[in-house]
Formats: structure tokens, C-alpha cells, sequence
């Protein structure tokens, strides 16, 4: 089994990726494959709302030039992903609020029933809005969960300080133990129980 872990920092070593290096190695310990993506220092235009994706063959981005149809890839072929960010002004760090909205809106379809869940990190303040604004993607692009014992928000201002916050540190290790035991048995129970059906999308906008 595969876990894509993306790093939505401009820090490629920061806060962030040290709590999506305590992932990986969790998952490791439970023979997971990871690969950790770093996106948050590339230039990543924004959707621009063009519909390319809806009609594309394999729903791709209409952009080419930077990672997000290659990254979004791994993230479809991948059994589970984590996506991670740093606050900015409140909510997730611009590259990788780019990043999320071409990820998700391309491929929320291929992201169906996998396991995945989010750690924001932060200063002082924000880091619940950013994981709840991370949560956002994963609840509507029909992702899995797993539980932890509290929110996974991490403490630092400079790189490595995260290290320093014990309960925030347990908190993202015994996620990434909860993680490693759903992605377990949700790949058990795919086997013997079909996925519930699908049906087309009704989308309605209450003006008409
Ligand atoms: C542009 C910018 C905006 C930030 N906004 C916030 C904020 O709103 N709240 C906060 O507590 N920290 C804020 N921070 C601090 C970062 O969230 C914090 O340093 C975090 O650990 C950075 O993660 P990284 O090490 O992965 O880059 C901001 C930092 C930068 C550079």
C-alpha cells in the first residue's frame, strides 16, 4: 500500500514537512509506502474555472507546465493521502490553496473512498481554520478519515519547532497510527463489501 503525503509549505524542511516526516515514518512502521511531495514553493496557477477538466479524457488540468496533473497522478494512483500546509494569514499557504482547488476539482471523482486526512501547522493562531479549510477538500471529495485524539494542529514559528510541542507531535503520531489501521481495513472490506452505488450529481444553486 501507498501513502502520498503533500507538502503545501514554501519551506521545503519546515514545520510542515517535519509533521509529514512523523507520518511517514508511522506508516513505514506498518509497511506503507510514502512519497512525499513538496508543492508549496512552485509557482501554481489558480483554477480559472474553464471546465477543460470536466470534458478532458482523464480529466486533466488544462495548465501543464507545473505539478499539479502530475502530482494529482500519484494522489489518484496512491491508496490513501495526506495533505499537509502552514497558516498564512489565517488559512492554507497560497501554492497549495492553488494547488487543492485544480487537485480536487480535476480528480475528487478517481479520490472516492480513499483514506486520507490533513495537518495544518501555525504560529499561534489560525491552524484549526487551515485544517478545517484542508478538511474541506477531503470531506467533498468523498475521502475517509481516520480519528485522532485532538485536532492535528502543530506548534512552531521557526524550522524544527514543532519538535517542541509534545502534545502536537502525539497527536499527529498516533493520527498517522489511526491512519495506517483504517487504510488496513478499508482495503480488507473493499474486497468483500462493493462500494455503495453512485449516482449523478444533482447540482443546484437556489436561484433556479
Ligand atoms: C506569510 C505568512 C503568514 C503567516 N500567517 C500566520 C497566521 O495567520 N497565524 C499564525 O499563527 N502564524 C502565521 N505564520 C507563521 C507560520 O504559520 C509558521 O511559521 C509555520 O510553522 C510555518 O510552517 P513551515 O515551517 O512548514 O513553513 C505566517 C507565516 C508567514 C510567512
Amino acid at each position: 500500500m501507498r501513502v502520498v503525503l503533500i507538502n503545501g509549505s514554501p519551506r521545503a524542511t519546515g514545520n510542515t514537512r517535519l509533521a509529514l516526516d512523523t507520518m511517514a515514518e508511522e506508516l513505514k512502521k506498518e509497511s506503507i509506502e510514502t512519497d512525499i511531495v513538496h508543492v508549496g514553493s512552485q509557482p501554481i496557477h489558480g483554477c480559472i474555472a474553464c471546465g477543460y477538466c470536466e470534458t478532458s479524457p482523464e480529466h486533466r488540468c488544462v495548465f501543464k507546465d507545473d505539478p499539479v496533473n502530475e502530482t494529482v497522478e500519484k494522489m489518484r494512483q496512491a491508496d490513501g493521502f495526506i495533505l499537509g500546509a502552514p497558516t498564512y494569514y489565517g488559512g492554507i499557504a497560497g501554492a497549495m490553496k492553488c494547488f487543492l482547488d485544480r487537485a480536487f476539482y480535476t480528480s475528487s471523482g478517481y479520490f472516492r473512498y480513499k483514506v486520507a486526512s490533513a495537518v495544518a501547522v501555525v504560529r499561534r493562531t489560525g491552524g484549526l481554520d487551515t485544517l478545517h479549510q484542508l478538511q474541506n477538500y477531503l470531506a467533498l471529495g468523498e475521502t475517509i478519515t481516520p480519528p485522532s485524539q485532538y485536532w492535528t494542529v502543530g506548534y512552531g514559528t521557526d524550522k524544527g519547532e514543532l519538535a517542541e510541542d509534545p502534545e502536537g507531535m502525539q497527536t499527529i503520531r498516533k493520527h498517522a497510527r489511526a491512519f495506517a489501521w483504517l487504510l488496513k481495513v478499508v482495503d480488507a472490506g473493499k474486497k468483500s463489501v462493493p462500494l455503495p452505488p453512485e449516482e449523478a450529481h444533482i447540482y443546484t444553486n437556489f436561484i433556479r
